[in-house]
């Protein structure tokens, strides 16, 4: 079967309609070529357009969520952690027209008030300028962690407990993902994460709760279109119980 026909196989089966991507591996994959780490990290910026181009030009999902940095990576040295809040701050300065006029909408999940101002200024003007578009949800996870979220949760429903917008009987599950920073995003369908390891690193764990996870030993500079095809390819094959017994 060509590249094309599986493509279109593919598409013509139910798709994952929230993909989300920890992507793992830019340190390694220049270690092994004996380059400095920050090329890994802009060779995995590529993949990173070509990923989002790729999910969103062939529709593949509705909604693509991108671990970028999480929490626990500002005990990175500080001049790692410079160098990729730069290649993010120009990345989306960057790209900005291109994801807008490709209709992509770009939302940012984490603690913004801890990133530099200068990246904080363009999330924020990308976040703005792409609010109305109705294309590909695309989610950067920065400064996140998924319990980061969580408590985030608890503190807005205690607030609207106190001030009686809420009674805290009337609190279930749907009620409490509508006070998650990350409530607008749906469940995820399928996790991906490449560079071998097998964890979720406080990643989404709200939304990964019926997720399939796809873990891969592919350097995340090293994923292609194809891996991805792969990946949906393994994703379509699985049977989705959600705890249940089918047929
Ligand atoms: C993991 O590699 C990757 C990161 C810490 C995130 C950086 C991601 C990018 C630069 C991609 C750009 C993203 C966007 C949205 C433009 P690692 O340093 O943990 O690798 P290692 O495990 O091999 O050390």
């Amino acid at each position: 079967m060509s590249w094309r026909q599986s493509l279109e196989q593919v598409k013509s089966r139910p798709l994952p309609a929230h993909v989300a991507i920890i992507m793992d591996g830019n340190g390694r994959w220049a270690k092994a070529r004996g380059l400095p780490r920050a090329e890994g990290h802009r060779r995995g910026e590529e993949t990173a357009e070509r990923v989002v181009r790729f999910v969103g030009e062939e529709k593949l999902a509705g909604y693509l969520t991108l671990f970028a940095f999480s929490t626990e990576n500002w005990g990175r040295p500080a001049q790692e952690v410079r160098f990729l809040m730069g290649l993010l701050e120009a990345f989306l300065r960057a790209k900005l027209e291109e994801l807008h006029e490709a209709g992509v909408r770009l939302r940012a999940l984490g603690q913004l008030d801890r990133l530099p101002q200068g990246l904080r200024q363009a999330v924020e003007r990308a976040v703005r300028q792409t609010r109305d578009n109705t294309g590909l949800n695309l989610s950067v996870a920065l400064s996140y962690g998924g319990r980061w979220d969580l408590v985030e949760g608890a503190r807005a429903v205690s607030h609207a407990v106190v001030h009686g917008e809420l009674s805290a009987a009337a609190l279930d599950e749907e009620a409490f993902r509508t006070y998650l920073p990350s409530g607008e995003l749906p469940d995820v369908d399928l996790l991906i994460r490449t560079g071998g390891e097998r964890r979720l690193s406080n990643y989404l764990l709200w939304e990964l709760a019926y997720a399939e996870l796809l873990f891969t030993d592919v350097l995340w500079p090293d994923l292609t279109e194809e891996h991805v095809l792969e990946a949906l390819i393994e994703f379509q094959e699985r049977t989705r119980r959600f705890g249940r017994e089918v047929g």
